[in-house]
């Protein structure tokens, strides 16, 4: 899919690719890549985390059926680069067709395993990141809801909502866009509201849609100039695309916290917005959506974050008039 990127980009990557040298193309395909990972490393702030979704690539070059394993000489390169590798994600989107097995079909020993899966490598500029006094309210404001954290630190992402589960489906086919809660949900992670993203391979903009629609500022790079205008219609989409997300946050975690009331096991903290949560760290949680996107030149657009509100939070239980006196009486009378 990227052969005629890499190699408008490479000399090496055009001469190995027309002489069918898998392992020259495969090396001067990520010697290009290494120049963008040192870039991350030196624009990335201290503390800040780079993360790449990267598929290996399984192709017949030389007429060899091979793996070349991206994710494996990209890690490599994240680390050369002076960054710190951290635990991976292993990203799944399974396929039902059962034309999806490549080889001898039902005999032994000439079929492949069906390659269904990407990694989202994360690595770290240096040691965790430090807060100062003042960014304090600002991190307790991007939390997340403790299931979230269960959910989205675990290893293997088996089903991103939205997402087209098919190999190689729709525009992905045609622009490698991943999905919009891949990008989201790095950036709940790894960064802060208020926090500036960059995408140096930005593509359809699906990350600066993402940044946009939860309070993060960002920059992207893309070479395809023919992709502007579905930047432009990521970032328009923003908005809508944020608040639909806050809400339905907002909604899983209402029926998570309902389904701990129901088996006898509720949460026992209580948002600002008087809701349960699991801990203290949700209290003041903050779902941000833009309230719009303006463009303010051919590549550039000015967003403005607004919480969005929790849904209302139920009434108190009514208490029995006598009571209500006793209660009166007694925080008045001492
Ligand atoms: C896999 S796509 C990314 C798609 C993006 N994540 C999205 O959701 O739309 C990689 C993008 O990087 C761009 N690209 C490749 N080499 C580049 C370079 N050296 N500088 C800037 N962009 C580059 C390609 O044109 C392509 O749009």
């Amino acid at each position: 899919m990227w052969d005629a990127t890499f190699a408008a980009l490479s000399p090496a990557a055009r001469a190995a690719l027309d002489a069918g040298d898998a392992a020259a193309a495969f090396d001067a395909m990520h010697a290009v890549l290494d120049d963008a990972w040192a870039e991350v490393a030196r624009v990335l702030v201290p503390g800040g985390f780079a993360c790449v979704n990267i598929g290996d690539a399984t192709r017949t070059l030389g007429r060899r059926f091979a793996l070349h394993p991206n994710h494996a000489r990209v890690a490599l390169g994240l680390q050369r680069a002076g960054l710190t590798l951290l635990p991976e994600v292993l990203w799944r989107k399974p396929t039902n067709a059962p034309t999806k097995f490549l080889g001898s079909g039902m005999l032994p020993a000439g079929a492949y395993i069906t390659y269904e899966h990407e990694y989202v490598l994360v690595a770290r500029k240096g040691g965790p990141r430090a807060f100062s006094r003042a960014e304090r309210p600002r991190r307790a404001a991007g939390a997340y809801f403790w299931e979230e954290r269960n959910q989205w630190f675990s290893d293997v992402w088996d089903k991103l909502p939205g997402a087209p589960q098919a190999r190689g489906g729709g525009g992905r086919a045609r622009t490698g866009a991943f999905p919009f809660e891949l990008p989201f949900r790095l950036i709940q992670m790894y960064s802060l509201p208020g926090d500036t993203v960059l995408d140096p391979f930005a593509g359809t903009g699906t990350t600066l849609a993402a940044a946009a629609a939860s309070g993060r500022s960002s920059v992207g790079v893309e070479r395809d100039a023919a992709l502007a205008p579905a930047v432009a219609a990521a970032l328009a989409a923003a908005p809508a695309a944020g608040r639909a997300r806050a809400a339905a946050r907002w909604a899983a975690h209402l029926a998570f916290a309902a389904a701990r009331a129901g088996s006898g096991r509720p949460l026992r903290h209580l948002h600002a917005s008087g809701h349960p949560v699991m801990t203290r760290q949700e209290s003041t949680l903050t779902l941000w959506a833009p309230a719009g996107v303006a463009a303010v030149g051919s590549t550039a657009w000015e967003s403005t974050a607004a919480p969005v509100a929790p849904p209302p939070a139920p009434p108190e239980p009514a208490q029995p008039a006598a009571a209500k006196a006793a209660a009166t009486t007694a925080s008045t009378g001492g």
